[in-house]
């Protein structure tokens, strides 16, 4: 903990990923080890750290260390109340979130969905691990930080490379480049220059609550969505399998302006004769599907398919 008069509290949750990942080589970016080093240990080692504080009191807490790639619905469930929880204590100013880039952009836009507040909740990331030579994610620290203690922040971003992003719009774009995110065609909500938080002129984070994070039902019952692909020879044999699987809701990353093949779209209407949940989204990294009113099966809103699913997940929650 970092000694302090103020009274302000910013709680950073560790949950893993690269950011606190470890490898015995230094020059060895992609052959580590993610979520290895603790949350309190990472941070504390930022260099400038105390100075970069405008007098708050940093406290840690380690909510899971893992690859984001093993993301799952306990951790969700457990990280949603218990940010619910803190946001509502007078003396937390805002929330900073480590976590893997892998799945991040789900998991913003899952307590974005869950967590309505006018206090900031920063998800922060990494490229390298803290091992490397040049690493990535102190800077991240620093910059979420920053987004934390700005006047203007409200709701759940997600900051990586000194560029802040809406978790609506969020995507992780490259599989190595530590600018891996990007907000497509919407654009950041901010930059962050030498810890000032610079924001866009249409930066209005929108509130999304579908579902209150105190009262998610128990992670067993919440149902399943798939998302299925339509793609060269797509013939539906995929959901036919899905529907014996019990499968509740189904989102199709679909070619095009939301385009599917016959035979995916006969499956997906058998699919919906039985009650499934069918939502359209589109492969195409940009841009997003544009609404008919007679279409069979409805569009995703402009949500890429990863967070579709996220939507359709909790709409379904009984
Ligand atoms: C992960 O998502 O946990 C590993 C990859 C990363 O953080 O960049």
């Amino acid at each position: 903990m970092i000694d302090s008069n103020s009274s302000q509290k910013i709680v950073v949750l560790g949950t893993g990923g690269t950011i606190a990942g470890h490898s015995t080589l230094v020059n060895d970016n992609i052959g580590y080890a993610a979520g290895h080093i603790g949350i309190e240990t990472l941070t504390q080692g930022v260099p400038g750290l105390a100075q970069h504080l405008q007098g708050q009191i940093l406290v840690f807490e380690q909510l899971a260390q893992i690859d984001s790639k093993d993301m799952d619905f306990a951790i969700w469930k457990s990280l949603a109340s218990r940010v619910a929880m803190l946001l509502v204590e007078p003396d937390v100013q805002g929330i900073v979130i480590t976590h893997g880039t892998d799945t991040l952009e789900e998991t913003a836009f899952f307590l974005h969905s869950v967590v309505g507040s006018d206090k900031p909740i920063v998800l922060t990331c990494a490229m390298r691990p803290a091992s490397a030579l040049s690493p990535d994610g102190p800077q991240n620290i620093l910059d979420a930080l920053s987004v934390v203690m700005d006047a203007n922040a409200r709701g759940v971003v997600v900051v990586c490379a000194g560029v802040v992003h809406a978790a609506e719009h969020v995507q992780k774009m490259h599989p190595y480049r530590l600018d891996a995110f990007s907000s497509g065609e919407a654009g950041p909500l901010a930059w962050i220059e030498e810890g000032r938080v610079r924001w866009s002129f249409n930066a209005k984070p929108k509130r999304a609550l579908i579902r209150n994070a105190l009262t998610l039902p128990e992670t067993e019952s919440w149902p399943q969505v798939e998302i299925v692909l339509n793609h060269v020879g797509a013939n539906g044999k995929v959901v036919d399998a899905l529907l014996i699987a019990g499968v509740e809701g189904l989102v199709v990353a679909c070619t095009g302006n939301g385009t599917v093949s016959n035979g995916l779209m006969a499956s997906l209407q058998r699919a919906m004769a039985m009650g499934v949940k069918v939502v359209r989204s589109t492969r195409c990294a940009l841009g997003r599907v544009i609404s008919i009113s007679d279409a069979l099966v409805p569009d995703s809103k402009g949500l890429s398919p990863v967070k579709a699913r996220v939507a359709l997940l909790l709409a379904l929650m009984k």
